[in-house]
C-alpha cells in the first residue's frame, strides 16, 4: 500500500508523525511519500496546495491529512487546501463517526456532503464595501449521492437515517436537498427514516445522542454538527474522519492545526491514529475476484491479504483494540486530563501493538 501523508501546519506534523509510525508498525510493507500543503506551504510556494502535492495525492492508495492553518481573513491567492483537495479528488462523502467507549448506546455517524454548499467559496463584497454576499450551491446529484452513501451505511448499522436540513428557511436550496434525500431514502424500504431541522438536531446531538444512527446533511451543517458530536467521544483529540469518493480516499482528524498547543509535544495523537484505523477498515475485505478490471491497478479498492492475520480487517481490529485500551487506561494527553506527551501516547500504542504481534 502506498500512502501520501500531508502533515500541514501546527500540530499536523506532530500527530501525523504518530500516525505514520503506527501504520508502519502494523503494515511494514507500506510505502510513504510526504507532501506539503497549508499556510507554511503558501509562504514558501505562493500556493497552499502545490501541484506536486495534488499529483502525489492522486497517485497514492490513500491520503493521510494532518491539519492546516487557514487564516480567517482574506489573503489574496490563499484557498483552503483541504477544501480544494475534497473537490479536486471528488471526495464527496465526509464520514464522521462518534462513539463513546464507555457509553455504548452512543454510536452514530455524521455523513456530510463535502463538495458544495457555502464552502464552494463564491463570496463577494459589493462596491459599497459594506455588503458581503455568499452563494450556496446545492445540486440534486450531490444530494442524491451523499444520501445513497448514508443509506448504505445505515443498512450495515442499525437501520436508522436522519436527514438534517433547514428547509423551512432555505426553501429552495435545502428544499432541493431535502426532496432529493427523501427520494433516495424511500428506495431503502428497510430503513427507518426521519428528518430534523438543523438547530433542533444540534440540540439532540448534544443532549440525546443515543437517538441517532446515521445523520446525513449538507456541508456546513455537517461540519458544525460533527464538532458538537465529538464531545461524546472525548473531544477533538479523539475524533477521526474519512473523505471518500469513487476513486480516492483521504483520512483526517476532525481537529485543526491547534496553534495554541503546537510545538509542545502535547497534542493528542489518537484522532490521527484513529484515521489509520478508518483507512485499514476502508481497505478491508476486498477479494481479488471482486475487483473490476479497471480497479486492478488503482488502490482505492486494494486486494486484501489472503493471510487473515495480515489482512487489513485484522490490522484494523488490532488497532481499534489498542486505541480503546489507551483511551480508557491512558496514558492521556492534557486534553483528556493527563500529563502525557504526544510521544508517550504513541509509544504506548506501539507497545500494545507489539505485544499483540508477539502473542
Ligand atoms: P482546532 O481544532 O485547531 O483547535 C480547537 C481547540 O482544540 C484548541 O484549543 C486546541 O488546542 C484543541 N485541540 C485540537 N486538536 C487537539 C489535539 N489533537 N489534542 C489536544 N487538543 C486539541 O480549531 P481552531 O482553533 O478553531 O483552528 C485553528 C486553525 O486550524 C485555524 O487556522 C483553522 O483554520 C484550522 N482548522 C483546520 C482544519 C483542517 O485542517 N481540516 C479544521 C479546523 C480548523
Ligand atoms: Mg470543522
Amino acid at each position: 500500500m502506498h500512502i501520501c501523508i500531508i502533515p500541514g501546519d501546527g500540530i499536523g506534523p506532530e500527530v501525523m508523525g504518530a500516525a505514520r509510525r503506527v501504520l508502519a508498525a502494523l503494515a511494514p510493507e507500506t510505502t510513504f511519500v510526504e507532501a506539503e500543503a497549508g499556510w507554511e506551504a503558501f509562504q514558501r510556494h505562493g500556493t497552499a496546495l502545490p501541484e506536486a502535492t495534488l499529483a502525489a495525492a492522486r497517485a497514492a492508495d490513500a491520503i493521510l491529512f494532518g491539519a492546516v492553518a487557514s487564516p480567517s481573513h482574506v489573503v489574496p491567492g490563499y484557498r483552503s487546501p483541504i477544501v480544494q483537495l475534497r473537490r479536486a479528488l471528488d471526495l464527496y462523502a465526509n464520514i464522521r463517526p462518534t462513539f463513546a467507549i464507555q457509553r455504548p448506546e452512543i454510536d452514530f455517524v455524521v455523513v456530510r456532503e463535502n463538495t458544495e454548499d457555502l464552502y464552494v467559496g463564491r463570496e463577494r463584497l459589493e462596491d459599497d464595501g459594506d455588503t458581503a454576499i455568499a452563494e450556496r450551491l446545492i445540486t440534486r446529484r450531490a444530494s442524491e449521492r451523499i444520501t445513497r452513501v448514508a443509506c448504505e451505511l445505515a443498512q450495515q448499522r442499525r437501520g436508522k437515517l436522519t436527514i438534517v436540513h433547514k428547509a423551512n428557511v432555505l426553501r429552495v436550496s435545502d428544499g432541493l436537498f431535502r426532496q432529493s434525500a427523501l427520494a433516495v431514502a424511500a428506495q431503502y424500504a428497510e430503513l427507518v427514516v426521519d428528518e430534523l431541522l438543523v438547530d433542533v438536531a444540534a440540540m439532540h446531538v448534544a443532549q440525546s445522542p443515543q437517538r441517532f444512527d446515521v445523520l446525513v446533511t449538507t456541508n456546513m451543517f455537517g461540519d458544525i454538527l460533527s464538532d458538537i458530536a465529538c464531545i461524546h467521544s472525548g473531544g477533538l483529540g479523539l475524533a477521526s474522519s474519512a473523505n471518500l469518493g469513487e476513486t480516492h480516499a483521504l483520512f483526517e482528524p476532525v481537529h485543526g492545526a491547534a496553534p495554541d498547543i503546537a510545538g509542545k509535544d502535547v497534542a493528542n495523537p489518537l484522532a490521527a491514529i484513529g484515521c489509520v484505523a478508518m483507512l485499514l477498515e476502508q481497505k478491508s475485505g476486498v477479494r481479488s475476484q471482486e475487483l473490476e478490471d479497471d480497479e486492478q491497478d488503482s488502490g482505492f479498492r486494494i486486494q486484501d491479504s489472503e493471510d487473515p492475520t495480515r489482512s487489513f480487517a485484522n490490522m484494523g481490529a488490532q488497532l481499534r483494540a489498542a486505541l480503546c485500551a489507551v483511551t480508557i487506561h491512558g496514558p492521556h494527553t492534557p486534553d483528556l486530563g493527563g500529563n502525557a506527551t504526544t510521544n508517550d501516547v504513541t509509544e504506548a500504542m506501539l507497545a500494545i501493538l507489539q505485544r499483540g504481534n508477539d502473542r
